[in-house]
């Protein structure tokens, strides 16, 4: 099959840390066009990576070799420059979340419907093998499920540090900065939003949809902490956590206990592109599995199903009822934290 000629949508942080290299990397996909408002980043990412570089989206949509995009833009733009795409006639590979509120992801759910072109939403932790291999075993091993605790933590001093090592050499255009700071004025649905949006969807993929939930949130300086107990299909009880930052390294992970055994889930910073450590435990044998994985690129291996979805015409994952379904919990979670904590039933 021809490799799948992507378009990238937006040059900043993640598209120049994640993006462009998993591009290069792929399997059956291929970077042929980038597209950003900053001349300065659009010219860098054009050079780097010896493909056309636009400054205005109409042009890049207008490249017929262009035949699908990531858009890797602000939250608040999904809507707009992913509609336009896909009425360009491109499909979408579309950042987390699907869009900034839940009118908006129920918007673009329809054009990608209207349009019958790709969505996927860049929820990658779908893609991490130790992730995958979780989700199997809750759904072949453990039975039904009793108690889970889900967590999310964020460094904070340790971050730029971390990420100066891990990421490649990144430019920075500081107008584009300072003119997204505006938006990030409200931190607390800036964190949760930004943040939510991987820990509800990976909640959802590991546990199921839930039927309710609960969420207070706690404040220490410019650090929040949301807490909350979702109710699982079969009666069980999941506690969440999302912390936006801990002085401390990162921290994020699973423990599923089922009626068979358990599945304990050890997720690294994601720029490492390790696996996450998946433990697997059958009470019948007394026996643990922990597996070892090799491919391990999750924002490689999300573009390469996301390709692979397109020449197949297979659905992608997660679709755009998935990401839907993760904006609608976290408006779930700011709507109990509004209402004192109270229960919302979804
Ligand atoms: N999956 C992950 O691990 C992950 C990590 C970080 C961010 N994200 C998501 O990625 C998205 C982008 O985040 P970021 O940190 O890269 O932001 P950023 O501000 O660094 O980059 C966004 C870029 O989009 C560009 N842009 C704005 N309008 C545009 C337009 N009309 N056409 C083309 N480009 C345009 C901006 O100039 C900017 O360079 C957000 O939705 C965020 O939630 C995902």
């Amino acid at each position: 099959m021809p490799d799948v000629r992507i378009g990238v949508i937006g040059a900043g942080r993640i598209a120049q840390a994640a993006h462009l290299p998993a591009l290069a990397r792929a399997d059956g996909a291929q970077l042929v066009a980038v597209c950003d408002p900053s001349m300065k980043l659009a010219g860098h990412v054009a050079r780097r990576y010896e493909v056309p570089g636009y400054t205005n989206i109409d042009d890049l949509l207008a490249d017929d070799a262009v035949e699908a995009v990531i858009v890797a833009v602000p939250d608040r733009l999904h809507l707009p420059l992913a509609s336009q795409a896909l009425r360009a006639g491109k499909h979408v590979l579309v950042e987390k979340p699907l869009a900034g509120t839940v009118a908006e992801a129920e918007t673009l759910q329809e054009v990608a419907v209207e349009t019958g072109l790709h969505l996927q939403v860049g929820a990658m932790k779908r893609y991490d093998p130790g992730v995958q291999h979780a989700v199997h075993a809750i759904q072949n091993k453990i039975g039904r499920i009793l108690s889970a605790t889900v967590w999310y933590r964020v460094m904070s001093g340790l971050r730029p540090s971390t990420e100066a090592t891990l990421f490649p050499a990144l430019v920075v255009d500081e107008n584009v900065r300072a003119h997204e700071a505006a938006f990030k004025a409200d931190r607390e649905q800036y964190l949760l939003t930004t943040h939510g949006a991987h820990v509800l969807d990976g909640m959802r993929y590991l546990l199921g949809d839930p039927t309710a939930l609960s969420a207070q949130v706690a404040r220490c300086g410019d650090d929040f902490s949301w807490h909350g107990v979702a109710n699982l299909v079969e009666g069980g009880l999941a506690h969440f956590e999302i912390t936006a930052n801990v002085h401390a390294e990162w921290s994020e992970g699973a423990d599923i206990y089922g009626e068979n055994g358990y599945v304990k889930l050890r997720t690294h910073f994601p720029f490492t592109l390790r696996a996450s450590d998946v433990e697997v435990f059958d009470e019948a044998s007394s026996t643990s599995e922990r597996p070892v994985f090799g491919d391990s690129n999750a924002y490689e291996r999300q573009i390469e199903a996301f390709a692979l979805a397109v020449r197949t015409g297979g659905p992608t994952s997660p679709g755009p009822g998935d990401g839907l379904a993760a904006v609608k919990l976290i408006q779930a979670v700011a709507d109990s934290v509004a209402q004192g904590g109270s229960k919302v039933t979804l």
